[in-house]
């Protein structure tokens, strides 16, 4: 038994905050945002990660055309979740009605959709489970500083969910890696938050990084981990038809393609419009690339991902099923009475 991804939905919230956006509040411009970053705009989400999660998971069952009482368990990889208790994937169950799911929240920073799709595809192949939702989605905005130019321009809210399902047949998840190196815990993280329950003495609860420590990191441990995964596959890198790669640079993503030696035009790359959406990137990406024609049955994928702990991951898989969606779902959801930049603001 194998696992196959069989359904891709995404959620992506109206209110748009640009470069232009940011430059009016601090001292930031769109040329250094576009040629550090390639990020032009990113989302504000009005709505919690739940909700998102719920709209990404209800796309997905209708180009899937599961039914949620079929699903045996859902992941939600978020390190932005409603609360810490319960999971968020308990108000997922409840809103897409999953009656006979399981349901918990995994938390490896930008690399949870890796890490859930690795996990869920074992318990497939090991028979525990036959069909899952793993959804990657965040609400990072409530955790963004104003005063923190280096971080606050990269990060957006959004949601991607996958359905993944067993099968006999050709096409399927071939190769997981998963990594972390918990030396570099301070390279990415939020102080003050969880069970820290203390707010540092600015009483702001905001990610702080190390840009740089984080760049070489993602380069070098994405390059890694999909050559890693290409090779457990038993594929060599001429194989691979798309790359759908965790989007937290554009400049990141260009040197993980020239190191595997990928070749042009190979890597799916939107990170100009949603910014970083840390868990949620990669099932987001994937959704598009089938939404425009880039995914064709029988392709060979790999997805990889870097991200704070630090962890990182990748998954090779050929795409087994159709890229016909069986179904369409369309969110609607009361539109936000604020601009993206002022629930920014509001939420300082
Ligand atoms: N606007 C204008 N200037 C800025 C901004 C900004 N938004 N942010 C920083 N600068 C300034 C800095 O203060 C610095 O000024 P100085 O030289 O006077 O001190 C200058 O720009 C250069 O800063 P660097 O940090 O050297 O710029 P760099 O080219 O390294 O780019 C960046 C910074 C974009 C953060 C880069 O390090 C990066 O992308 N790192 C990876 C981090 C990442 O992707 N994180 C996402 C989360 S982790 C993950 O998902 C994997």
């Amino acid at each position: 038994m194998k696992a196959t991804i069989t359904g891709w939905g995404k959620y992506l919230p109206p209110a748009v905050l640009t470069n232009d956006d940011l430059a009016s509040v601090i001292d930031t411009n769109d040329e250094w945002i576009t040629s550090r970053s390639g990020i032009r705009k990113r989302r504000i989400s009005h709505i919690d990660t739940s909700e998102m999660s719920t709209h990404a998971a209800r796309e997905a069952l209708a180009t899937s055309g599961v039914d949620p009482k079929d699903i045996d368990f859902i992941m939600v990889c978020t390190c932005s979740p409603n609360r810490l208790i319960p999971s968020t994937a308990s108000y997922v169950q409840e809103h897409i009605g999953a009656v006979n799911a399981g349901a918990i929240d995994a938390n490896a920073a930008c690399s949870g959709y890796i890490y859930g799709l690795s996990m869920v595809a074992a318990m497939i192949e090991a028979e525990h489970i036959e069909t899952a939702l793993v959804i990657g989605a965040e609400r990072l905005s409530p955790y963004m500083s104003l005063d923190d130019r280096s971080t606050v321009v990269l990060f957006g809210d959004g949601a991607g969910a996958s359905i993944v399902q067993a099968t006999e047949g050709v096409g399927a998840i071939e190769a997981t890696v998963i990594g972390n190196d918990g030396a570099f815990t301070d390279a990415l993280t939020i102080p003050g938050s969880g069970s820290e329950a203390n707010p540092r003495d600015d009483g702001v609860v905001a990610v702080t990084m190390d840009g740089a420590e984080i760049f070489r990191g993602a380069v070098t441990k994405m390059s890694e981990s999909a050559n890693a995964a290409i090779a457990k596959a038993g594929w060599d890198i001429g194989d691979v038809d798309l790359l759908v790669p965790h989007q937290a640079n554009a400049r990141i993503i260009d040197s993980v393609a020239r190191r595997i030696k990928l070749g042009e035009g190979r890597a799916f790359v939107n990170i100009a419009e949603y910014g970083n959406t840390s868990a949620a990137t990669v099932p987001i990406a994937l959704a598009e690339a089938i939404e425009q024609g880039r995914v064709k049955t029988g392709d060979k994928l790999v997805f990889v991902a870097f991200g704070g702990g630090v962890s990182w991951g990748a998954v090779a898989l050929e795409w087994g099923g159709s890229t016909e969606p069986k179904g369409s779902y369309v969110a609607d959801v009361e539109p936000p009475t604020k601009t993206a930049l002022e629930m920014l603001q509001d939420l300082q």
